[in-house]
């Protein structure tokens, strides 16, 4: 990567990030995704909503994903899906391909299926899957978007490879990942991540952060073309996009 911090890589798929892909959503965009996570009684819990808005908000994770997934129709597999806002985010991007969303917090995954039921989001699954002991079968593209630093490295290695093995050709595979450096925001996601496993919102502790150069070569070896991009917005953590395609 270079010291600008500028994307690095032969952009394989048109996917390169654009200005509008490595900003946030705008306020009325994060509020109209976030709404489908209102409570159904006016008093109810509205933890989620104020997460997903803060979210949609600050982070321009699924801007940059959306980018990133445009002009394929594959399937997609996201695994540690959480919450499921992916398939909201494609779903108002206008992108109808296939998804499913795997994580192993069973009350996530209840509160991602009851939502995507109802604001009838079409052709979308929620299961819950623990990565440890690997993914379902799958062809198509895979999503893994801030969820490698929650694995043994040995696991995170082997989720790759199977990831790899399920893309077809014209699918990608994103990732995004905190990349484990010595940086202030390497630094500050280690601390960020921790604090959410102790107050509970991360049921998983961070484990591992992914070497970007291993990573490299692994992907390289695969054969896969792929491109590296900072994916930071506002939050001050060590965020990069990584696209690959066969
Ligand atoms: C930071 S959240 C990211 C959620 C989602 N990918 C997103 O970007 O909005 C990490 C997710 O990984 C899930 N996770 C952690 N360890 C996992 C495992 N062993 N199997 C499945 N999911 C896991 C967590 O439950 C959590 O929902």
């Amino acid at each position: 990567m270079d010291a600008a911090g500028a994307a690095v890589g032969a952009d394989p798929v048109g996917a390169a990030l654009n200005a509008s892909s490595t900003r946030p959503f705008d306020r009325a965009t994060a509020t109209r995704i976030a709404s489908a996570f209102l409570p159904a009684h006016p008093l109810g819990n509205r933890w989620d909503y104020y997460y997903t808005r803060t979210k949609l908000g600050s982070d321009p994770l699924y801007p940059g994903v959306l980018q990133a997934l445009r002009g394929s129709q594959a399937p997609l597999l996201d695994l540690g899906c959480g919450l499921g806002l992916l398939a909201h985010a494609l779903r108002l991007d206008g992108q109808a391909m296939a998804y499913r969303g795997v994580d192993n917090d069973a009350a996530k995954i209840g509160r991602a299926r009851k939502v995507a039921d109802r604001s009838a989001l079409a052709d979308t699954r929620f299961e819950v899957v623990d990565l440890t002991g690997g993914p379902s079968p799958h062809q198509g593209s895979v999503a893994i978007l801030d969820v490698l630093q929650y694995l043994e490295a040995s696991t995170q290695w082997t989720l790759i490879d199977e990831a790899i093995a399920m893309l077809t050709p014209g699918a990608r595979l994103v990732i995004r990942t905190t990349l484990g450096d010595a940086s202030r925001r390497g630094r500050t996601s280690r601390v960020a991540d921790r604090l959410a496993n102790l107050i509970g919102w991360m049921q998983s502790r961070p484990r591992c952060y992914p070497d970007i150069d291993a990573m490299r070569t692994r992907l390289a070896e695969a054969g896969l073309r792929t491109t590296f991009s900072p994916l930071y917005g506002n939050p001050p953590f060590n965020n990069w996009l990584i696209v690959a395609t066969l």
